[in-house]
C-alpha cells in the first residue's frame, strides 16, 4: 500500500479527481466503484469539471455502487443513489444501463446482493474503487468485526454508523441496515484508493495504518491490497508516526505545510 499525504482537502481532492480522469482516459471501458459520503464530494465536483473541460468520454464506463441504506428510497437525498445521480451520473450524462446500484427498497436482499455480485463478474471485475473511511473504521458498510471472506451482504449497521449517518438526511430517519459490497470484492478490485480528510479521521487512520491489522478496524484491511493508495490530508495524517510505518506501507507523495 502506498500512503500519500496532501496539504489539505483541496489538494487531496484534486489529486484523486486526476487519478479518476486518467483512469478513464487510459481505459474508456473502466469499471468504477465510487463511494458516497462527505469525503469524496469535492473530488466528484472536480472530476465533473475536468471531464467536461477535457471532453473525457465516460459513455462506455460502468459504475458499481458500494453500498446503500436499507429502506431509503432513491428519491431521498441521503440515499446513495441520489448522491451519485446528482453529483456524477446526471452531470456526466451517464445512462441507466451503465449503472449497477443496490436497491435499498428490495424485498429480497439476498437476491439483490447476488445481482450486484453477478454484475461485477460479468463486467470482469472492478478496475478502480474509491472508498472513504467511517469514524468507526468502516469501509462501505463493512462495520467493525466484519468478515473478510464475504461478497455483497446485508448488514446490521453499527451504532456509530446509524448516528453519524443522520448527517446525510434532512429529517431523522431509521437507518438500521445496509447493503454493501464485501471485503472479498474490495480486495479483488484492480486498484483501490482510500481517502480521508480532517481531524475527525485522524484517530481512526492511526489505528488503521499503524496498529495490527484486525477486522475491528476494517480500513486497515486494505493494507493487504497490492495496488492500494491511501490518500490523506495533513489533518487526517496528524497522528501517524511516519518514521515507523509498518513495512507493507510505502510513502508516496508528502506535501509539507
Ligand atoms: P464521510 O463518510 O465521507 O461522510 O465521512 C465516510 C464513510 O462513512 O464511509
Amino acid at each position: 500500500m502506498q500512503l500519500n499525504i496532501y496539504k489539505d482537502y483541496q489538494s487531496l481532492s484534486e489529486s484523486t479527481a486526476n487519478t479518476l480522469i486518467e483512469t478513464v482516459i487510459s481505459n474508456p471501458t473502466a469499471v468504477l466503484c465510487l463511494a458516497t459520503g462527505d469525503t469524496p464530494k469535492l473530488t466528484y465536483e472536480l472530476l465533473v469539471n475536468k471531464a467536461i473541460e477535457r471532453k473525457v468520454d465516460f459513455s462506455r464506463c460502468t459504475f458499481i455502487g458500494l453500498d446503500e441504506w436499507v429502506g431509503i428510497p432513491p428519491r431521498i437525498e441521503g440515499s446513495c443513489r441520489f448522491f451519485l445521480q446528482s453529483r456524477i451520473f446526471g452531470p456526466l450524462n451517464i445512462q441507466e444501463s451503465q449503472v449497477h446500484l443496490f436497491d435499498g427498497m428490495s424485498h429480497d436482499p439476498r437476491d439483490e446482493c447476488s445481482r450486484m455480485d453477478d454484475a461485477i463478474v460479468t463486467k470482469g471485475g472492478i478496475d478502480l474503487m474509491l472508498v472513504g473511511v467511517g469514524v468507526n473504521g468502516h469501509i462501505g458498510f463493512n462495520e467493525p468485526g466484519a468478515g473478510t471472506d464475504v461478497y455483497s451482504h446485508l448488514v446490521d449497521l453499527h451504532g456509530i454508523t446509524q448516528s453519524v449517518g443522520q448527517k446525510y438526511f434532512t429529517g431523522i430517519v431509521q437507518i438500521k441496515q445496509g447493503l454493501t459490497l464485501g471485503f472479498k470484492t474490495i480486495l479483488q478490485s484492480k486498484k483501490l484508493i482510500m481517502i480521508a480528510n480532517g481531524l475527525k479521521k485522524a484517530a481512526v487512520m492511526q489505528k488503521a495504518l499503524e496498529e495490527e491489522i484486525t477486522t475491528d478496524v476494517p480500513a486497515g484491511l486494505v493494507r493487504a491490497h497490492p495496488f492500494c493508495w491511501t490518500v490523506l490530508d495533513e489533518e487526517a495524517a496528524s497522528l501517524l508516526n511516519l518514521q515507523i510505518l509498518p513495512e507493507e506501507i510505502v510513502m508516496g507523495h508528502i506535501k509539507a505545510t
